[in-house]
């Protein structure tokens, strides 16, 4: 019997988590588990909407850390984790993506000698003033067994000197969340509540500190939405560190074609992309969920992680820049809908193959 101890922090990680906690209670005979949440991200629409939406269980334990600075944040987590392994000696603690409840998690665990199991390894965007760029580099050296999503992380992995019986390509396990939420998606009445037409708009998110805590940047992009939503509504759910920054930056928005909502949870906003006529956003999954889907994506950034997403996708990568993003959006919108691409181990069955190969090293 295998004791595994799952780690969640914030928004990303519930959809990477919930596949695999589905799979091992298939088999309970070899695997306990306990789910343990740090409390990063702590909002209803941020966290615990995630939950009911994705029939993940409820945390075993809540470590409760809230919001601070990435030191305070991380030195939080550590503190309160430490306990958690150190009571529950796990034989496991599978960590997922990059946010700061994964690296710390990672470093508790490798100085305790707890196996460590990363989901998501091996991207990199090389651009390490992203706090994610420091997070995804720390846990891989750290982590035990690496589950890469596509083939160019494996390669990453190895350039890094990471030894190749560590790493094991698995494919995408949010694409497993995907698929099978998409049915209860589509019945869900988000497209209609908003007014909105399948294709009919396009739709918007932002988050990073390079977008949306530097005031000329972050002006500059809703210069460019407004500009774009005289062809096209656009509609934003905003995230809680971008509607604080528009606060401070006085950055208001009045405009009915430009719909700013609050957070969706996954339903509603798999809803939202699915239909999409095209997606601007930052975030790291959009940009694998468009491209599954086939849905047109422009990252505002000046890189990607995800390299898979443009080599095989449908995503672009397009910088921040106010001029270079109305210019490509208008010509997106002009442009056919790309075929919806197939790509290696994006399947649904992402969280088998990690269980299976967690399974065999006990
Ligand atoms: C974090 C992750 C990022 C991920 C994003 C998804 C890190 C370094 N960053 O960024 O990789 O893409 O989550 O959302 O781990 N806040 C709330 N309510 C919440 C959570 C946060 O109001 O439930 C506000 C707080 O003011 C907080 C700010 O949002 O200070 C930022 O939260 P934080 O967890 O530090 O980073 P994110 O920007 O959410």
């Amino acid at each position: 019997m295998l004791k595994i101890l799952h780690v969640v922090g914030a928004r990303p990680n519930f959809p990477k988590v919930a596949p695999i906690m589905a799979e091992m209670a298939r088999s309970p005979q070899r695997f306990t588990q306990r789910l343990v949440h740090t409390g990063q991200h702590y909002d209803e629409r941020m966290s615990a909407i995630f939950f009911r939406d994705l029939a993940l269980p409820q945390p075993d334990i809540y470590l409760g850390v809230g919001s601070g600075s990435h030191a305070q944040q991380t030195a939080r987590i550590m503190l309160a984790f430490e306990e958690v392994v150190l009571d529950e000696r796990p034989d496991w603690v599978v960590v997922v993506g990059d946010v700061n409840s994964t690296v710390a998690c990672a470093l508790v665990c490798a100085k305790l000698g707890i196996k460590i199991a990363h989901i998501e390894a091996g991207l990199r965007s090389f651009d390490r003033t992203m706090p994610e760029e420091i997070n995804r580099l720390l846990t891989d050296q750290l982590a035990d067994l690496l589950f890469t999503p596509s083939p160019d992380a494996d390669e990453q992995l190895l350039r890094e000197g990471i030894a190749a019986e560590r790493i094991k390509f698995v494919g995408n396990v949010m694409i497993d969340s995907l698929v099978a939420a998409l049915p209860l998606a589509e019945s869900r009445p988000t497209l209609h509540e908003l007014g909105l037409q399948p294709s009919g708009y396009g739709l918007v998110t932002l988050h990073r500190p390079s977008n949306v805590d530097d005031p000329a940047a972050f002006a500059g992009i809703v210069g460019a939405l407004q500009t774009l939503a005289q062809e096209m509504p656009l509609v934003f759910p905003v995230h809680p560190r971008s509607r604080q920054r528009m606060l401070d930056f006085g950055l208001a928005i009045d405009d009915a074609r430009l719909l700013l909502i609050e957070p969706q949870g996954y339903l509603d906003f798999l809803q939202l992309t699915r239909h999409a006529r095209l997606v601007l956003t930052d975030s790291g999954g959009l940009q694998e969920e468009t491209s599954f889907l086939g849905v047109p994506c422009l990252t505002l950034r000046p890189n990607t992680e995800r390299p898979i997403t443009v080599t095989l996708g449908t995503n672009r990568i397009i910088g921040n820049q106010r001029e270079t993003i109305v210019e490509r959006a208008l010509d997106l919108m002009q442009r056919p809908m790309p075929a919806r691409p197939a790509i290696p181990g994006w399947d649904g069955h992402a969280a088998t193959r990690i269980v299976a190969a967690l399974g065999e090293r006990a």
